[in-house]
């Protein structure tokens, strides 16, 4: 079982070294955990894709502690500069140009010539700087499985497969980070997250340029079937049915909500932050109960709410319908 410490200067310094040795170790950070290994080592970078049994086409965040480290891999446009200078540290991922010949293993960006960069926001970045290195780390969870926004939740699924676990408690934003690519003057973005669309456009002064969310598999975080709980996940439920447990928001309940099996209301108050605080470890809890179906109630579309939805929307996604698909989703 994983060790779990309180992230303090002595741990910082067994995380670091336990990752310049090539082992995985959970860190926290400001949106979920992450599962980190040393990205410029092949050899560690290919256990995070054992650890999470996730399909090797999918390229991963590498984080870094500052802009200046991001500077040393990416080929950094004035508008991402700016983004960075707005939004770091914090739930902001760009998508940049990867410079030739960085020590980056090519397993991390899996042989795009784009590199995912994030500076993110606590002890994460205390780890960063004193190993020198940047981290590739994508969410610490089993592949397809709802990310863990707890030390407890990272070593309920993972525990087994990881050496150490940093235990800072409850992540603060609770969801991913954004994902955006500057593409001319406009700035694409690839997955919602944890940064609203309305606080970059804020700072680009325009609108941000959005891809079919149907579309093809831009970004596999994007894949349809992600975020699954084992139960299936109903949306925007006016009535509860009979065996539901209820995912709650706001002040006002569905009808029937007396029925359901359990409830949890992200907000009382319908504030979609801390809604986006409480999403994913409400879901484990709901479906730890064996419910067949997680009932969801509406949940608004502005600022954060974007990005709850497209969660709760791929949490809902039909399971499987073809092997290929099957051999995506684990
Ligand atoms: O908040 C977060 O972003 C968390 C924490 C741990 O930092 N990390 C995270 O990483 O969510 P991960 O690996 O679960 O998500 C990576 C996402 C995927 O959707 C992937 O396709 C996209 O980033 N991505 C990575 N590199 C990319 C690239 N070069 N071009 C486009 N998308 C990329
Ligand atoms: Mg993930």
């Amino acid at each position: 079982m994983a060790l779990i410490l309180a992230p303090d200067e002595q741990a910082i310094l067994t995380a670091a070294s336990a990752l310049a040795e090539g082992k995985l170790v959970a860190i926290p950070t400001e949106t979920v955990y992450g599962l980190a290994a040393d990205a410029t080592n092949g050899d560690a970078v290919a256990g995070i894709f054992e650890a999470k049994g996730r399909p090797h086409f999918n390229p991963l965040i590498c984080h870094v502690s500052d802009i200046a480290m991001a500077a040393r891999y990416a080929v950094i446009d004035p508008l991402s500069r700016r983004l960075m200078d707005a939004f770091w540290p914090g739930p902001l991922t760009l998508v940049l140009p990867l410079k030739p010949d960085t020590a980056i293993h090519p397993l991390v960006a899996a042989g795009l010539d784009t590199i995912a960069l994030r500076m993110p926001r606590g002890v994460a970045g205390k780890i960063i700087a004193v190993l020198d290195r940047p981290l590739a780390a994508p969410s610490a969870n089993t592949s397809g499985k709802i990310s863990g926004t707890s030390a407890e939740a990272v070593a309920d699924d993972l525990g087994q497969k990881i050496a150490l676990i940093l235990d800072a408690g409850p992540s603060e934003v609770g969801l991913e980070s954004t994902i955006v690519k500057v593409d001319g003057d406009g700035v694409l973005l690839l997955r919602p997250g944890g940064l609203t669309a309305e606080d970059i456009e804020a700072v680009i002064g325009g609108k941000l340029n959005r891809i079919d969310q149907r579309a093809a598999i831009q970004a596999p975080g994007m894949m349809v079937s992600h975020y699954a709980p084992s139960a299936g996940v109903r949306l925007n439920v006016h009535e509860v049915r009979e065996g539901e447990a209820l995912l709650a928001f706001g002040p006002e309940r569905a009808r029937g909500a007396e029925r359901a099996l359990a409830s949890f209301n992200l907000s009382q108050t319908g504030n979609l932050r801390e809604a986006a605080a409480n999403l994913f470890d409400f879901m484990k809890r709901l479906d730890s109960l064996g419910g067949a179906v997680i009932a969801v109630e509406p949940i608004p579309f502005n600022g954060l709410g974007e990005a709850i939805n497209d969660r709760l929307v791929r949490a809902a996604a039909p399971r499987v319908s073809s092997i290929a698909e099957m051999e995506q989703i684990k």
